[in-house]
């Protein structure tokens, strides 16, 4: 009986997920795997950069429409240099952008495939 009720238990949680809380879930599981493989080289898995060459990123406070455009274009500064990902396409910026917030912003909001369009306007 103890089994059942858990059983059950454990599907109408599966059950209650909704569409918005599935698809976070699938742009923060992409995103982890695009962030390990165009961004960790430097910036390391764990977001904390590599002594003074790479920048930590995790207390970043870049907007998420400039960080989009910076994932496309790169930058050169005076600090460092960042290449462009001129491969990555809207999607995967948007599931980046998503895992970042999730793993170190804790903010669970998607930043959806739209809003990272309109950012990379002019730019794509
Ligand atoms: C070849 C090394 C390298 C790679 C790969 C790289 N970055 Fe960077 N990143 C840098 C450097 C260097 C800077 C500092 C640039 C500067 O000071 O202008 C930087 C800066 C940043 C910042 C800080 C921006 C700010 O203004 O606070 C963020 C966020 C960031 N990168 C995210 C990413 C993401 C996401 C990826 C993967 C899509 C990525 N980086 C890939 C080297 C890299």
């Amino acid at each position: 009986m103890k089994h059942i009720l858990l059983a059950a238990l454990a599907f109408s949680f599966i059950a209650c997920q909704s569409k918005e809380e599935i698809l976070h879930e699938q742009y923060v599981i992409e995103g982890r795997v695009q962030y390990e493989n165009n961004c960790a080289n430097c910036h390391q898995s764990n977001g904390l950069g590599l002594r003074n060459l790479y920048p930590a990123i995790t207390k970043s406070k870049i907007p998420a429409n400039d960080l989009a455009k910076l994932i496309k274009q790169g930058r050169k500064s005076a600090s460092g240099y960042m290449p462009a990902n001129p491969k990555l396409h809207a999607i995967d910026i948007a599931e980046i952008i998503t895992f970042m917030r999730h793993e170190w912003g804790n903010n669970e909001q998607i930043f959806s495939f739209d809003s990272t369009r309109i950012a990379l306007k002019g730019v794509d």
